[in-house]
Parts: C-alpha cells; sequence; structure tokens
C-alpha cells in the first residue's frame, strides 16, 4: 500500500482543466447513467481523494473482497462496498469495455466509468456480512433491497468536474484542500470529529477534550451528503456548528463539510469513517459509543453492540494510519457547573449529575418545553426550534391503508372535515379515486403501476408536511416496502401516521359498494386486491381500525385521539 505522510497532497481522479472540457463534449455521445442522490455522494468522494485507494466503483472481484473480509483485491483495507447499482435494463445494453457518461440529476456530466465489470450481486449475503443482518430495519439494508438497482456495474472513473453544490461553498474541502489548510496553519496533529447530529455543550466539551489530550488541532466534520432517515436536516446542523465553532478557543478548531452518504453500519462505518479522515490529512479521529448506529432491528433489539464500532476499529487503527481517541461520556455535574467524563466522577454520591439523552431533547422540542442552558447553546436551541416548531404546529401526514371497500374514503372524509373544523393548519385528502383520476390516470394495477401511484401520492404527501400542512392519504397501498418509502419520505420533514383499516376481505365483499368484488370474482377485473392480487397488512401500524360493528364518526374520532395523543393536535 502506498504510504503517504498526512499533509502531502493525495491522488484525485479528475483530469486536467483542458482534458476535462474536452472530455465533457466526447462523454455526450456516450451512453449515460443519471446517478441517485447516493451516488453522486459516492462520485464525489471517489474523485477528490476522500476514498482512496479506491479508483472508481468497486469490480466484481474488488467487491468480493470487500464483503468477505474488507479487502480489495490488492489486499487494501476497504470496509464499505462503494458500488455502481443500476437496473437490468441499462445493464443489458452495455458492452464490457464501454465507457459510460455519469450525469448527476440535472444531467451535467461529472464523469465517465469504463465498464469493466457487469454483476448481480447476492445482496442478502452483502446485507449480513456488512451490515450484520438481513434485516430491513437497518436503513442501508432497505436501500440495498428496495431502492438499489438489480445490477452492479464496476470500472474506472475518470473525474471530469465536481458534483455543484450551491450551499456552505466556503465550508466544503476536498481532501487535498484540507491538508493545504493544515499545512499553511502548520497544523501537524489534526483530530477529526464525525457527526451528524447538532452540536450540544456536552459534545463541545468532549471535542475540546480530545484534542487537548491528543494535543492536537480539532477539525469538525459533519456530514452533509446523506445521514439516518428522520435526521435534522444539515441546513439546520451546518447553522448550529457555525454557532458552536465560536466556542472553541480561536485558531484550535475549524469546521468543515463531508459530502458522504452514510450507511449506518456501526463496526465497519467507524474503519471507513476512519480511512476518509485519514485522506483528509487527519492522525485522530474520536469514535464514540454506538458509532453510526442504526438503531433497533426489527426484534427491538440494537444491531451492533455499544463498543463493537471502537474494538474493530482498535483492531485496524496502524493500518488506517490514523489513531482513535474514544468517547468519553460526558454529563453536567451541577454542583460544579461543569461537564465531566461521567466515569471519573469520584463523588457521584454526592453531587447531581444532569443529562438529556437524544430521545428526551426531541420530546422538548417537539412539545415547546424548556431546555436548560446547562445543556445546549441558546444559539443551538434557537435554530432547532425555528426548523422544528412544536408538534402540534408541524405538518404531519395520515395515511390510511386497507382493502378496497374497507372504509378508507369515508373515514378519511370525515377525518378531514373534523381537523377542518379544528383548523389552524391546511389539510388536504388525497383519496385514492380522486388521485387516479388526477395524478395517476394512465395507470393500472400492475405492481409497479400502484408503486408508482403509491410514490406520487408519497411525495405530494411529504411536499405538503413539509410546508407544514396536513396531508390525509386513502388509496390501497398493498405493499410494505412501498409504505415504508413513503414513510421515509414523510419523516424527513413530520410525522407519518399510518392507519390500517383492518376491515377483512370477507366483509369488503358483503358490502361490496362499487360491485367490483362481483366482477372481480367473475374475472372480469384482473389483479384486483385480495381476490387475483396481494395485499400485504402493516405489521406496525400507528392505529388499526376495526370498522366491523363501528361508526364512520367513531372510527375518525379513533383517528383525532391517536393523533392528540402523539401531540399533533391539541384537542379542546
Ligand atoms: S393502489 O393499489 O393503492 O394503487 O390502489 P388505489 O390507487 O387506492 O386504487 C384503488 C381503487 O381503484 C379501484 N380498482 C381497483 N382496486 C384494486 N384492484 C384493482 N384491480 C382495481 N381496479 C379498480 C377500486 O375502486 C379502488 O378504490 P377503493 O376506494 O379502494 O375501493
Amino acid at each position: 500500500m502506498t504510504m503517504l505522510s498526512n499533509l502531502a497532497p493525495i491522488p484525485e481522479l479528475y483530469v486536467s482543466f483542458d482534458s476535462a472540457q474536452k472530455l465533457k463534449f466526447e462523454a455526450a455521445n456516450l451512453k449515460s447513467l443519471d446517478l441517485t442522490p447516493r451516488q453522486i455522494c459516492d462520485l464525489e468522494l471517489l474523485m477528490n481523494g476522500g476514498f482512496f485507494p479506491l479508483k472508481g466503483f468497486l469490480t466484481e472481484e474488488d467487491y468480493n473482497g470487500v464483503v468477505e473480509n474488507m479487502r480489495t483485491a490488492d489486499g487494501s483495507l476497504w470496509p464499505m462496498p462503494i458500488t455502481l447499482d443500476v437496473s437490468e435494463e441499462f445493464a443489458a445494453g452495455l458492452e464490457l469495455g464501454e465507457d459510460i457518461a455519469l450525469r448527476d440529476q440535472e444531467g451535467v456530466i461529472l464523469a465517465t466509468m469504463t465498464v469493466t465489470d457487469r454483476w448481480e450481486p447476492n445482496k442478502s449475503r452483502e446485507a449480513e456480512m456488512v451490515f450484520g443482518a438481513d434485516d430491513l430495519a437497518h436503513p442501508a439494508v432497505n436501500y440495498l433491497h428496495n431502492t438499489a438497482g438489480k445490477i452492479y456495474l464496476g470500472g474506472p472513473v475518470t473525474g471530469i468536474q465536481q458534483p455543484v453544490h450551491y450551499d456552505f461553498k466556503a465550508r466544503r474541502d476536498t481532501p487535498n484542500e484540507l491538508r493545504a489548510y493544515f499545512r499553511k496553519l502548520g497544523w501537524r496533529r489534526i483530530v477529526a470529529f464525525q457527526t451528524r447530529n447538532p452540536l450540544h455543550r456536552a459534545h463541545q466539551e468532549l471535542t475540546f477534550r480530545a484534542a487537548k489530550e491528543a494535543q492536537a488541532n480539532l477539525l469538525i466534520h459533519p456530514v452533509v451528503g446523506m445521514t439516518k432517515p428522520g435526521d435534522v436536516d444539515h441546513f439546520t446542523r451546518v447553522r448550529c456548528y457555525e454557532a458552536v465553532l465560536d466556542k472553541y478557543p480561536q485558531s484550535t478548531t475549524t469546521m468543515s463539510l463531508l459530502n458522504l452518504a452514510m450507511r449506518m453500519a456501526g463496526p465497519r462505518e467507524a474503519v471507513w469513517h476512519g480511512l476518509i479522515r485519514k485522506n483528509h490529512g487527519c492522525t485522530h479521529m474520536i469514535v464514540g459509543r454506538d458509532h453510526a448506529g442504526p438503531g433497533k432491528n426489527s426484534a427491538g433489539e440494537d444491531f451492533y453492540g455499544p463498543y463493537d464500532a471502537q474494538d474493530l476499529f482498535r483492531q485496524h487503527q496502524d493500518e488506517i494510519g490514523i489513531e482513535m481517541v474514544d468517547f468519553k461520556h460526558m454529563v453536567y455535574v451541577q454542583e460544579r457547573a461543569q461537564y465531566e467524563p461521567n466515569d471519573e466522577i469520584e463523588d457521584r454520591d454526592n453531587v447531581t449529575i444532569l443529562n438529556i439523552s437524544g430521545t428526551e431533547l426531541r420530546r422538548r422540542l417537539a412539545e415547546g418545553l424548556e431546555i436548560p442552558e446547562w445543556f445546549s447553546f441558546p444559539e443551538v436551541v434557537a435554530e432547532l426550534r425555528k426548523t422544528k416548531p412544536p408538534r402540534a404546529q408541524q405538518g404531519f401526514t395520515v395515511f390510511f391503508t386497507g382493502l378496497s371497500g374497507s372504509g378508507k374514503s369515508t373515514v378519511a372524509n370525515a377525518l378531514m372535515v373534523k381537523l377542518m373544523e379544528m383548523g389552524g393548519r391546511p389539510v388536504t385528502l388525497l383519496d385514492g379515486d380522486v388521485v387516479r383520476k388526477h395524478l395517476s390516470s394512465e395507470l393500472g394495477f400492475s405492481k409497479e403501476h400502484r408503486d408508482i401511484n403509491i410514490k406520487r401520492i408519497g411525495y405530494v404527501a411529504s411536499e405538503i408536511t413539509k410546508n407544514g400542512g396536513i396531508a390525509i392519504c386513502a388509496p390501497i397501498a398493498p405493499y410494505t416496502a412501498t409504505r415504508r418509502a413513503v414513510r421515509e419520505m414523510i419523516e424527513a420533514y413530520g410525522a407519518f401516521v399510518e392507519v390500517h383499516v383492518a376491515t377483512s376481505l370477507e366483509e369488503c365483499e358483503a358490502r361490496d359498494r362499487k360491485g367490483l368484488y362481483k366482477l372481480a370474482r367473475e374475472g372480469k377485473i384482473k389483479e384486483f386486491t385480495g381476490i387475483s392480487d396481494p395485499y400485504e397488512e402493516p405489521q406496525n401500524p400507528e392505529l388499526r381500525l376495526d370498522t366491523e360493528g363501528t361508526e364512520v364518526d367513531n372510527c375518525a374520532h379513533q383517528v383525532l385521539l391517536k393523533l392528540e395523543g402523539m401531540g399533533l393536535i391539541g384537542l379542546s
């Protein structure tokens, strides 16, 4: 493996400015692929050396090595598959050895790639080996099975231009820009702090102490590419980080934004973060408890042990070339009005130890409750309150799902009227039939068409939610994975309340309000949900409505009570 001093320039995959102009025109004639947001993040770090020593998207041999034992074919340590996933149709149209153009979402050509490899990966194996379980509760496993294309392409990348960013331009640095900055300031030892969350006082204390202990300068290196679904958006976070930056002694600390797409892979992710920080010129990295943890698995247990990431990092730190500074759990000692490492407090029986967990903080923000100054900086709290007003003022989506004729539309209508009577927020009803008329008139009822239909509904609902309104959706939405995708889209902006209208097939058929079941039984309507097409029942909806023997009014009221219980509305 090539050894580089931490501040010497690192190889990039870009061609020179002149060649890039030429290549760009030539590349316009190639078959081209519009990259997904995650692929754009990966490409940026491939091209700028953030993923050194990778020279492109993994080949099949490299991929197998990375999946099996965290090494590329030449033996380099690399724990994360960086793969170019595409559809079967796109893959089938290519010849091996062919160059393709890689474009951003507006069609700008960022790079070309020579396709040397094309294969269908075993995604379950990838999930088991890389993420520890083939469990869709893991966001990256869910992405792998439900978002990523079926086929992987591999091959070397030739960089033409960086992806364009319009936000926080001055805060974004390539590995070489950071290295040059450290060289210029004479920084030799640099400890990196990776984060996807806003910083509060405990983090400020912890990072400051870590830098002191390592006798190093500090780089706050937050991820602004893709983080865990539901995280605070990066615009808000960066404004928070800027406020915290003023709290460090001048000239010890800097901040740079990293356009990484995280995978939440715990231990493997920690090693990956180490390699990325090494490439960005750092000598140390802080690794915390449950580093890059994905939350709970579908059995309600943690995916990884709290110190698995530290253990794996420690095993590989010499080879990564970066030293781990382990995280101290900092708590506030009221009597001394300061933060101290929890395990170093000797008089713990005689002092008051205060701590606010992430969950508690979210609750306080959601309910508009006080957040004390010992916990966070007023500027940070003010930023968070701007983006996250109390829940009763945020937008949200109520998503009814159930068989045809189950009563979704009727209950949804009643709910809409009740919410409009209460006032305060605009309400939009996206009823199955209405959507099919105005948004999806060209679609039928194949799985593919149903998925498109539901994703359109999800998109509109997410926009309504983002802008502080209430969206009520009432499609059949028979597929779990699609409902989950919609949930993720919406939870980025507000609550998603799934209501399963659990009227049985027998009852729906007996009611047969539109006469469709009869036609379906006679084979006159094909692919009819419940008769000749599947309906996957929601396993954990926020609410299940049993409509048999319950009045519509009461069903709608149950939803209102649920919304009230979740703090989304105030019932007077
Ligand atoms: S889906 O699966 O969510 O896209 O379906 P949705 O958009 O809710 O549309 C369901 C309404 O279309 C009518 N209809 C059918 N439903 C199911 N299967 C088939 N093959 C079909 N053909 C027509 C039916 O009236 C549904 O309305 P609701 O309100 O659910 O009864």
